[in-house]
């Protein structure tokens, strides 16, 4: 599992006139990503609990919810309640990040952080016990097909060591501008959940392109090794 590269295809570039389809068409992936947007923690706004709802009847992965809103205190139960499977929040915005975490927890779902590309990594020391996923941003967040930012490798190094100084293994999933051109780079950098939004839902076969980056992500872990 450890050694596995997870894909989690982000509909935020999906066609939202089929989405049933569009969900069907990446049941090879291994998570759906749900980027819910606030039009205040990120200057855009994509969909809340309801579509989430919807999202859930329309595909058999476990849905990764990434959470860019301003207030994660008072909203993330909406996302729990709605079926998230795995659901992150921004270091940058909680209030109580070990409450949110501890009642993701209790509810017998996954927890995860984010950090935006400008947020150091030692941010997450307090919390990195308690995590089963961290998210690094490879673009500020806000819209899909931005140019991933090549500082990201500094962030994932960091993160890397962080986690092995705390003898603590959480899933690295890393989001925005990620194709097959750089997720060997990223996964030898210390990532092993990819999200792909345009390199998934702009591709014409979308399970091609699944595999296209499930495949030079697995060239990373080659690299790790070497
Ligand atoms: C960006 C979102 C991403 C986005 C990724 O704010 O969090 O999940 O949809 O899209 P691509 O892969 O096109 O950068
Ligand atoms: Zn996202």
């Amino acid at each position: 599992m450890l050694n596995d590269v997870l894909i989690s295809p982000s509909i935020l570039a999906a066609d939202f006139l089929h989405l049933e389809d569009e969900l069907a068409s990446v049941s090879n992936a291994d998570f759906i990503h749900y980027d819910v947007m606030d039009g205040d923690f990120v200057p855009n706004i994509s969909f809340g609990p309801g579509i989430l709802r919807t999202v859930k009847r329309g595909t058999d992965l476990p849905v990764d919810v990434h959470m860019m809103v301003s207030n994660p205190d008072e909203v993330f139960r909406d996302y729990l309640d709605a079926g998230a499977d795995v659901l992150t929040f921004h270091a940058e915005t909680a209030k109580h990040a070990h409450r949110i975490v501890d009642e993701i927890h209790k509810r017998g779902r996954r927890a995860a952080v984010a950090i935006n590309p400008g947020t150091a990594v030692s941010s997450l020391e307090a919390i990195i016990d308690y995590l089963d996923m961290v998210l690094v941003m490879s673009v500020n967040p806000g819209f899909s097909g931005q140019k991933f930012i090549e500082h990201t490798y500094n962030q994932l190094t960091q993160l890397t060591k962080l986690c092995r100084s705390h003898s603590v293994r959480p899933m690295i999933e890393i989001d925005g501008g990620i194709s097959p051109k750089n997720a060997a780079q990223v996964v030898a950098a210390g990532a092993n959940v990819l999200v792909g939004g345009s390199a998934v839902f702009d591709a014409p076969d979308h399970a091609q392109a699944v595999e296209d980056m499930r495949r030079c992500g697995l060239m990373g872990m080659e690299l790790r090794r070497l």
